[in-house]
């Protein structure tokens, strides 16, 4: 990207996530909206009015023939991420990449790599690592204090769009899969999950997922579009504190209890027993931003100043080798499952 004031920006796909997207990119400081690109002419004609600045067009080829363009923004369906991501990185742009970054590991590493030899900024979008509240609970988890972390347990649950190209934990669980990596700093030893496909055969609609962390932490992870009760939550017990963080709350998002059990020996030493601890509730006053907001302002800045994102393409690839895994367990029964290595890099012959 040439030096410039202001980074010109795309969007790709303004569908429903999309109009998120474009409300956010349209009001930032360090930036211009200059092209939406979409498929279906109508949701263009809709832009268009929204947001007269813009140009529309059905093809990504008119925005990247545009030398104004510094960085694309991908929004569309996950099947077609990989193609797309593809040409935006070749025509030397910076790319921000909608959740699930892609529906195969090995794309995924091919994206990485594009981007990588081409020194260019590879963002994916994991709203909730721009969450004002799961930044506290990671910056609490890494100060101890919730001391160690026995397990965490996750629901992202409602009665919403069914989809055919990808199933529940492809869609949903890259949320939760990277907020727990997020918090915790670790990659599962192993996953396993289990699903049903009630509409679409092939298709889980419900799933249910466990990552082990090693022998002291685990975690569980329940998605489904189709649960009556829209539902997003997630309890972290450790072995000195308890949270809650309900994300439907609109302002006592995450609470603390400080209750606990410990292993205690009685006066004749013969005998151990678990005693429970019933401490306070703690409401932590945590401002709150949109954290889609907080997430396309960083995306901005990384093109801007050259720096890694916070969820950059090897964060993608972390949550990938879980989703993999946990895909390889829906076929195969629920068996636990270790994430694959990643392949080695080819080293291209020098000529000598
Ligand atoms: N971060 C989040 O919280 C969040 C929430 C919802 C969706 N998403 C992600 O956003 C993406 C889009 O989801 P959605 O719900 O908005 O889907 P959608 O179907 O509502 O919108 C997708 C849009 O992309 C367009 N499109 C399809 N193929 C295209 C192509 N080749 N070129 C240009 N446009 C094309 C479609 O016409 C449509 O307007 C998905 O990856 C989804 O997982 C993220």
């Amino acid at each position: 990207m040439t030096a410039r004031d202001t980074v010109g920006l795309a969007l790709v796909g303004i569908g429903g996530w999309g109009n998120n997207l474009a409300r956010n990119l349209d009001g930032l400081r360090d930036a211009r909206l200059r092209w939406i690109c979409d498929v279906d002419e109508r949701r263009l004609a809709a832009a268009a009015r929204q947001y007269p600045e813009a140009r529309t067009t059905r093809r990504l080829g008119d925005v990247l023939d545009d030398p104004e363009v510094d960085a694309v923004v991908v929004a569309t369906p996950a099947p077609t991420h990989h193609a797309l991501g593809k040409m935006v990185l070749r025509a030397g742009r910076d790319l921000y990449l909608e959740k699930p970054m892609v529906l195969d590991l090995a794309h995924g590493v091919e994206l990485q790599r594009l981007a990588e030899a081409g020194g260019r900024v590879l963002m994916v979008g994991h709203l909730l690592e721009y969450h004002p509240v799961v930044i506290r609970l990671r910056d609490m988890i890494r100060a101890g204090e919730l001391g160690t972390i026995h397990y965490i347990s996750t629901q992202r649950l409602n009665l919403g769009t069914i989809r055919e190209d990808e199933n529940v934990l492809w869609s949903f669980a890259p949320h939760d899969v990277s907020s727990i990596l997020f918090m915790l700093g670790q990659e599962p030893t192993d996953v396993a999950a289990r699903g049903q496909s009630c509409i679409h055969k092939g298709v889980e609609d419900v799933a249910f997922m466990t990552m082990r962390f090693g022998d002291k932490s685990m975690a569980h992870v329940h998605v489904s579009w189709l649960d009556p009760h829209k539902t997003r939550k997630m309890t972290i017990v450790g072995s000195r504190r308890m949270a809650v963080f309900d994300d439907l709350e609109s302002t006592e998002k995450l609470r603390i209890y400080d209750k606990g059990a410990n292993v205690r020996t009685d006066y004749d030493g013969f005998a151990e027993y678990a005693g429970l601890r019933f401490g306070d509730i703690l409401v932590p006053h945590i401002p709150f931003t949109e954290p889609l907001r907080v997430e396309v302002q960083h995306f901005v800045q990384c093109v801007r100043t050259r720096a890694t994102p916070v969820s950059d393409g090897h964060d993608g690839l972390r949550v990938l080798r879980v989703l993999e895994a946990a895909e390889r367990s829906l076929r195969n029964g629920g068996q636990p499952m270790q994430p694959l290595a990643l392949p080695e890099p080819v080293t291209e012959p020098q000529p000598a």
